[in-house]
């Protein structure tokens, strides 16, 4: 009878296959920077640079918001909630939120590393690469979308913000306005928060 050797084995087609998915998904966990970042503060050379989104960053920053929401949502969220959440972002609102409003990316070696949005006084879309959270980009998307807003003549910034992401604004000095939820599918709920916050002058004075 035939008997099938480790070897044989080894190079079957399920092996290979399970061995591809296998690197696949352990390079897509694998941080976008390197493992040391966490213990190093990043230097000005080392930032990734801001700069309008163009249509063709379409896949680029859709791929960035839904790795993201993969990595950070489902420990605050449950499953159908976080599925809501990246259906909404979808190519079509991306594109409809850049083409009304300003749209940026944090950009480097060709690679989009954060993204952020602001149309008309509301802020969203925020997130940054998950490797590279509490680096002080995503306060640095904030406030280049403040100082947009500033110009445009925006005197309160309204969000939402999601539950991972409400310490972070606290921080930026935005106001909650209401815990608030949204009925997701199976019953479940969407919990976030509406926060805003109102532009100072230089002498700290509302607009
Ligand atoms: C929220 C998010 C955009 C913040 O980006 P970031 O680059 O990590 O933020 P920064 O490094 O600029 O943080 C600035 C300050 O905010 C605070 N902060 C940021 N993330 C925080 C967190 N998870 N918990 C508590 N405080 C936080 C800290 O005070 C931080 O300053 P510190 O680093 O000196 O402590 C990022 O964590 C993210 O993409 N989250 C997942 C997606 C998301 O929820 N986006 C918001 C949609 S509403």
């Amino acid at each position: 009878m035939y008997k099938e050797s480790p070897f044989q084995f080894g190079r079957s087609p399920d092996r290979r296959y399970a061995t591809a998915m296998l690197i696949r998904e352990r390079l897509s966990r694998a941080p976008a920077w390197p493992r040391h970042a966490e213990e190093r503060v990043m230097t000005a050379r080392d930032r990734p640079a801001l700069r309008a989104f163009e249509e063709t960053d379409l896949f680029a920053v859709k791929s960035l918001v839904h790795r993201t929401i993969a990595a950070c949502y489902p420990g605050h969220y449950c499953m159908e909630a976080v599925r809501f959440v990246a259906n909404y972002h979808g190519d079509g609102a991306i594109l409809e939120d850049a083409r009304q409003g300003c749209t940026l990316v944090l950009e480097k070696a060709g690679r989009i590393l954060g993204t952020g949005t602001l149309v008309g006084d509301e802020i969203k879309r925020i997130f940054v690469e998950p490797g590279l959270q509490r680096h002080g980009l995503g306060r640095l998307i904030m406030q280049r979308l403040e100082a947009q807003a500033a110009l445009l003549g925006v005197a309160t910034i309204l969000l939402d913000a999601s539950l991972p992401a409400k310490q972070f604004y606290d921080g930026l000095g935005y106001a909650t306005v209401e815990r608030t939820s949204l009925e997701v599918e199976n019953g479940r709920r969407l919990d976030h928060f509406k926060m805003r916050k109102t532009l100072t002058g230089l002498d700290g004075q509302p607009w």
